[in-house]
């Protein structure tokens, strides 16, 4: 069996399902070239049927990268799979990824159909795609309910028809590792032809098993990986990539290799976190803040003596450089390009002359600028559209007096003002705001995150805001906390669709 492990990142598309996480097409593209440098095998880059920015953004992806696969999501439906080959149509190597749901639970409640139908659909789907495209994988959807007999003859059946690749989702992260690597055995024990394919993982973390059962599966015979940036996607999230790459370099004995360039992960990490607006648990697992922060005495006297005493990762070795936080006032443009360009940020002249102009500002308030910092200011011009910004704040509040916040916005040119008194700062600036835009909205959630240390730091707010029966997420940035909370609270108003 080959020992190469091939590395499908569905980043921009699983991960990309996550309430308040999208991105538009430009920021598509950085992320997908970001994903090549790291050495990814296959794309996949969006479900083309389903909206016309997913169309769109595999249309220019398919333009922007060479050497991935790009993929593209359908349903076993023959206007979804035409919609997908139309929009890998510039890609060098395409894939169409087709399926249907496999469990009892998915042909009874989703499809009210049988097992012999749900065979004849996946197999009219997988041929229907091998007249656009060579490259077809097959996903059976929620396999890891699916009773092993019956999909052993779901996969036979979508090889013959010619599946290249066959994906066994456990879509609601139920398996046990144990048992999800029984299932990949299974397959590759009881499927005529399964040597014609290769197999493929999709793990869910809803159990926080995720990496566990892909490791499973790969052991056990899958030879590729479907895993995000960060873990990130629905509900609990997908297999994390960068965990699954650094286990098999860490324990070599294993044998089998991918292509991840691994100094890529930590940029890409914060360049996914950034655009998504998706902080990353400081606990997270290699990229984490804390990943390698020794603070305990008794580690910090072992590390000091001998750094493999407590770290079997060599920090470098995920691109971590003890040097992130040097920039300040006195730092130059070539220094903040050099420092956008490790974090897998190129921008052109005129977009690099406004971040600089904004590092500038911040570089007043703020003695060190860190990647965040910056990663967070290279993002900032994705406001610059917008419809109601915010043109001034005022806060007075102190212990034993109401707050009271006047503020202006600036509304497609127009400028309106308003105060309001409130029963602390954030309170008394949303109430000002609302008198302005007189909506019936309201706060589901608001999350204040400093970004690293210090009382100069840069917050980030992360809200919800309900109106007209949908939740909206937005987000702030700022070092001061009052100013990212409105910030976030007008990110939220500019997405209102009407
Ligand atoms: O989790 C899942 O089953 C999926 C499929 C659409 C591949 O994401
Ligand atoms: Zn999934």
């Amino acid at each position: 069996m080959s020992d190469r492990l091939f590395i499908f990142d569905t980043t921009l598309r699983d991960g990309e399902q996550v309430p308040g996480c999208q991105l538009n097409t430009v920021e598509k593209i950085q992320v997908a070239k970001q994903l090549e440098l790291l050495g990814v095998d296959v794309i996949e880059a969006g479900f083309p049927i389903s909206s016309p920015g997913d169309f769109n953004s595999v249309i220019e992806i398919s333009k922007a990268v060479t050497w991935p696969t790009i993929c593209a999501l359908t349903r076993a439906v023959q206007k979804d799979i035409d919609v997908a080959a139309d929009a890998l149509k510039f890609a060098k190597h395409k894939r169409i990824h087709t399926g249907i749901g496999t469990s009892d639970e998915h042909i009874k409640y989703k499809f009210n159909s049988n097992r012999e139908e749900i065979i004849e659909r996946a197999v009219a789907a997988v041929k229907y795609a091998r007249k656009y495209v060579d490259d077809v994988e097959f996903y059976a959807e929620d396999a890891g309910r699916t009773d092993n007999e019956y999909l052993a003859r779901v996969i036979e059946a979508v090889i013959k028809a010619g599946a290249t690749v066959v994906n066994i989702p456990d879509t609601t992260g139920y398996c046990l590792p144990s048992e999800y690597g029984e299932k990949i055995k299974y397959l590759m024990e009881h499927v005529d032809g399964i040597h014609n394919a290769i197999i493929s993982t999709h793990c869910h973390n809803d159990l926080g098993m995720a990496t566990a059962n892909t490791m499973s599966g790969v052991l056990n015979g899958a030879r590729q990986v479907e895993v995000t940036i960060n873990g990130i996607g629905e509900r609990a999230g997908n297999t994390s990539l960068e965990e699954v790459a650094m286990i098999l370099k860490c324990h070599k004995g294993i044998g089998i290799e991918t292509n991840i360039n691994t100094q890529k992960i930590y940029p890409t990490s914060r360049m996914v976190s950034s655009l998504m607006n998706m902080p990353v648990q400081p606990n997270k697992a290699i990229v984490g803040r804390n990943a390698f922060a020794h603070s305990s005495g008794i580690h910090q006297d072992g590390v000091l003596k001998n750094v493999q005493t407590y770290e079997i990762i060599d920090p470098h070795d995920v691109g971590i450089d003890d040097n992130s936080i040097v920039l300040t006032a006195r730092s130059g443009r070539a220094a903040l390009k050099n420092r956008l360009q490790v974090l897998g940020v190129n921008l052109d002249q005129e977009k690099l002359d406004k971040v600089y102009e904004n590092f500038l500002k911040l570089a007043d308030k703020k003695k060190d600028i860190n990647d965040d910092d910056i990663l967070v200011l290279a993002g900032a011009d994705r406001t610059q559209n917008h419809r109601i910004k915010l043109d001034y704040l005022q806060v007075t509040s102190g212990v034993g007096v109401h707050s009271v916040a006047s503020l202006g916005l600036n509304i497609a040119g127009e400028k309106f003002e308003e105060c309001a008194s409130g029963n602390g700062p954030v309170d008394a600036a949303i109430k000002a705001l609302k008198k302005i835009i007189n909506r019936q909205m309201t706060l589901k959630e608001f999350t204040i995150q400093a970004i690293s240390k210090g009382s100069d730091d840069m917050g980030k707010v992360h809200m919800q805001v309900e109106y007209d029966n949908h939740v909206y997420y937005g987000f702030g940035a700022n070092t001061d906390i009052i100013a990212a909370s409105v910030e976030a609270y007008i990110d939220c108003i500019n997405k209102f669709k009407d």
